[in-house]
């Protein structure tokens, strides 16, 4: 079933130049795909657009359907309810929207709460196994702690964790691991990759790093100043990319991510 028609989606912040220019990509129910490009390639554009976001000054062009519906035509209240249950977002400092002075475990459980109608021990049991999730030690003592007692990694995990906890139809991830370090962002990587295993989440993960997108994708597009300039099935993608810029992406990160890129050889 699909679940995301992003069409000929134009973005202008200037009148002049297009930051997103001429977009056009679809996904499936439990894809995942992975959308790489250098900073300023139009990433963050493209994907605040999917969940109707704009920043003030900003124009829009193109068509996103998402579940469905024509995002122009929803009601506010109505892209609430859609971004609240159906669709979450990851931000790349999203620990940064914590409350600093209110502890992990009442932000979590006033979030869950919002949404859901559950028992205070159902609600416990879920953050700690979703702070377990994305490895987060001692996880009563960071659910007490305050967001200014962990470091910027472990509130950037308690975010990952509150978007995954609702088990979103739909998870968008703008840069969601790029501020941890590599081996806890191999294993959050994973943790995400297991959403769509165990509960059919779709992802949607834009990012600079050619070695996480190729490693974890089924779709993996590539972005060039505003335009989609490659896109398809990774393996292909990987096997034969249709442009230079793609290849010469593609060969920085051979020998990191040999088995997939052997793998898609054979
Ligand atoms: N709010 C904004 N106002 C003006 N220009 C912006 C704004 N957001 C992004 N841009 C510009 O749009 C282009 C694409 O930005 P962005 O989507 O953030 O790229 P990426 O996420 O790939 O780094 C860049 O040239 C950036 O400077
Ligand atoms: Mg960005």
């Amino acid at each position: 079933m699909e679940i995301l028609r992003v069409n000929n989606f134009s973005v202008t912040y200037d009148g002049e130049h297009n930051a997103a220019d001429h977009v056009s990509f679809s996904m499936e129910q439990g894809d995942i795909v992975c959308i790489v490009g250098e900073s300023g390639s139009g990433k963050s554009t493209v994907l605040h657009g999917v969940l109707g976001l704009q920043s003030p000054g900003a124009v829009s062009k193109g068509r996103v359907t998402l579940f469905g519906s024509d995002l122009s035509k929803l009601s506010k209240a109505e892209l609430m309810k859609l971004r609240g249950e159906q669709v979450a977002m990851i931000f790349q400092d999203t620990g940064r929207y914590l409350n600093p002075i209110s502890r992990v475990g009442r932000q979590f459980d006033a979030f869950l709460r919002y949404h859901v109608r559950m028992s205070d021990d159902e609600l416990h049991a879920l953050e700690k196994d979703m702070l377990q999730r994305v490895h987060l030690q001692d996880v009563d003592r960071v659910l007490s702690a305050y967001p200014f007692e962990l470091s910027g990694g472990m509130r950037q995990r308690v975010g990952i964790a509150m978007a995954m906890a609702l088990k979103p139809k739909l998870l968008l991830g703008d840069e969601p691991t790029s501020a941890l370090d590599v081996t806890v962002q191999a294993q959050v990587v994973r943790q995400m990759m297991d959403l769509r295993d165990k509960y059919g989440t779709s992802l949607l993960i834009v990012t600079h790093n050619m070695g996480v997108a190729a490693y974890m994708s089924d779709y993996l597009g590539v972005m060039q100043r505003g335009r989609l300039v490659e896109w398809g099935r990774t393996e292909d993608v990987i096997r034969d990319p249709q442009t230079d810029y793609t290849r010469k992406l593609l060969k920085s990160v051979i020998g990191l991510n040999d088995a997939r890129l052997k793998g898609a050889a054979v």
